[in-house]
């Protein structure tokens, strides 16, 4: 007698498990993500590709470096943590069309001129469209190898072949295994296509490149899971009305995740960008009201950015509070500050926050810029140009230090600012030979004092 088949429900989100079909998941609560996938026996355990493992002594563990290719693209370098390590997999995650083919497809360019051969492997397009696209980024063609495939079997033995110096697998959602019975995209696929992908790579040590879809609500396509599976995620984001684009790490075994890369992109492909601060000040109206500089730290690095804010009387019962770019609640909160502390009215005033440029900051030193923008905007006096507005607030209208205020000084002071208000108790622990000699440090450690300083 033939056993029935045994089938399981699977979130196509979380990747959690159940014997029945449920309209929501149990476990991450998401609705209609659990499809039917037949369940395989694993043949015998899984056991260690590198064979039988035996406790070390901490002492005896030699720490040497990690094999890493530099690709000299700097700004993926750094995000990777100093190179791309031998025998990594590195998920990159993005909405279509933010350019990871791209970016892959120049980092094989650097790899297969600087180190040997570099496989690209499609799903999503036919080499006729890649060579399109390699033409336009002027990649030459020696050592880059394109193959348009899906099956992991063919992949994999194709690399065992052709032995490259690293993998692009574009995209995880469109590679399947004849293992398993689901449509390629589905959880247990990419799962198991990762898992797989992470065995070939530690076991010839060639880093692995696997590019994955986002679905609307940010994650990467299907499972989370996936980011447990491989070395380091990084995400490539960006406003496509806006040509610059941030790679973060999210996740890094081999490095910091404090670290982002920021690119341009342009006609002929993507380019670094050094000084980002440059590219967010672009296009700055000198003397406007509601408009401030700031700086935020992304990662290890500040970036300057305007910030601007817009206050215009409400015509509703609710005066609407918009914020693009920074926390909604934290603008709510400065706002109620704003009103409490310094007697502002802005209960009857729309308030929109935007930093400019498409850039999100996620930072509480950012807090005084938005206090400064707002102010300008409502009391229609603009602040100083050469000014940079940084400090965290409390909800008692105090002044509090922030991080790294030095490298944000210095970085502001390379752009030619001249003025800086920020947090007295960061002023009073300044290192004044530090790169920022020439620059008017103004001290605060209220709101209020701020706002003496600013207008
Ligand atoms: P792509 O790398 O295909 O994005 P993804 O793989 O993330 O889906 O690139 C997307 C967009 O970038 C595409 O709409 C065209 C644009 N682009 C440029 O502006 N310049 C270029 O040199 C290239 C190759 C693409
Ligand atoms: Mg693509």
């Amino acid at each position: 007698m033939k056993a029935k088949a045994k089938t399981v429900y699977v979130c196509q989100a979380c990747g959690a498990q159940s014997p029945r079909w449920m309209g929501k998941c149990s476990d991450c609560g998401q609705w209609n993500t659990l499809v039917e996938e037949r369940v395989e026996k694993t043949k015998g355990g899984r056991s260690s590709p590198a064979g039988k493992s035996e406790p070390l002594l901490l002492s005896e563990i030699q720490t040497g470096d990690e094999d890493r290719f530099v690709t000299k693209i700097g700004e993926l370098d750094r995000v990777l943590g100093g190179g791309i390590v031998a025998g990594s997999v590195v998920l990159i995650g993005g909405d279509p069309g933010i350019g990871k083919s791209t970016l892959v497809l120049q980092m094989l360019r650097q790899v297969s001129e600087l180190r040997g051969k570099a496989l690209y492997v499609s799903g999503e397009e036919s080499p006729g469209q890649i060579k399109m696209r390699a033409q336009r980024l002027g990649v030459k063609a020696e050592n880059l190898y394109v193959l348009a495939e899906t099956s992991l079997d063919e992949i994999t033995r194709a690399a065992d072949e052709l032995q490259p110096q690293a993998i692009v697998v574009d995209s995880v959602q469109t590679v399947f295994t004849s293992e398993l019975p689901s449509a390629p995209g589905s959880v247990g696929q990419v799962r198991e296509v990762s898992g797989r992908l992470m065995l070939h790579a530690k076991r010839t040590g060639i880093p692995t490149f696997i590019i994955g879809h986002v679905t609307k609500d940010g994650a990467i396509a299907g499972p989370r899971v996936l980011e447990h599976i491989v070395d380091t995620v990084l995400y490539f984001e960006g406003d496509r009305g806006h040509a610059f684009r941030v790679l973060r790490a999210v996740k890094n075994r081999f490095g910091s995740t404090n670290e982002i890369g920021v690119f341009e992109m342009k006609e002929e492909g993507l380019a670094e960008v050094a000084n980002p601060s440059e590219l967010f000040l672009a296009e700055r109206p000198k003397d406007a009201t509601g408009s401030v500089v700031v700086s935020s730290l992304e990662g290890t690095r500040p970036i300057l950015a305007e910030l601007q804010a817009l206050v215009t009387p409400t015509k509703m019962t609710m005066p609407r509070r918009t914020s693009i770019g920074v926390d909604y609640n934290r603008v709510s909160l400065l706002i109620a500050v704003l009103e409490k502390r310094v007697g502002m009215h802005l209960m009857g005033m729309d308030v929109f926050v935007n930093v400019v440029g498409g850039l999100k900051i996620d930072e509480p030193a950012v807090d005084l810029g938005i206090i400064a923008a707002v102010a300008s905007s409502f009391r229609e006096k603009s602040i100083d140009p050469n000014t940079v507005v940084m400090g965290e607030v409390g909800l008692a209208g105090e002044v509090r230090a922030i991080s790294q205020a030095e490298s944000r000084l210095k970085d502001a002071a390379k752009l030619g600012f001249t003025r800086c208000v920020l947090p007295a108790a960061n002023v009073e622990k300044l290192d004044k030979a530090a790169g920022f000699a020439k620059m008017q440090l103004l001290g605060v450690r209220t709101v209020e004092e701020a706002m003496e300083r600013l207008f």
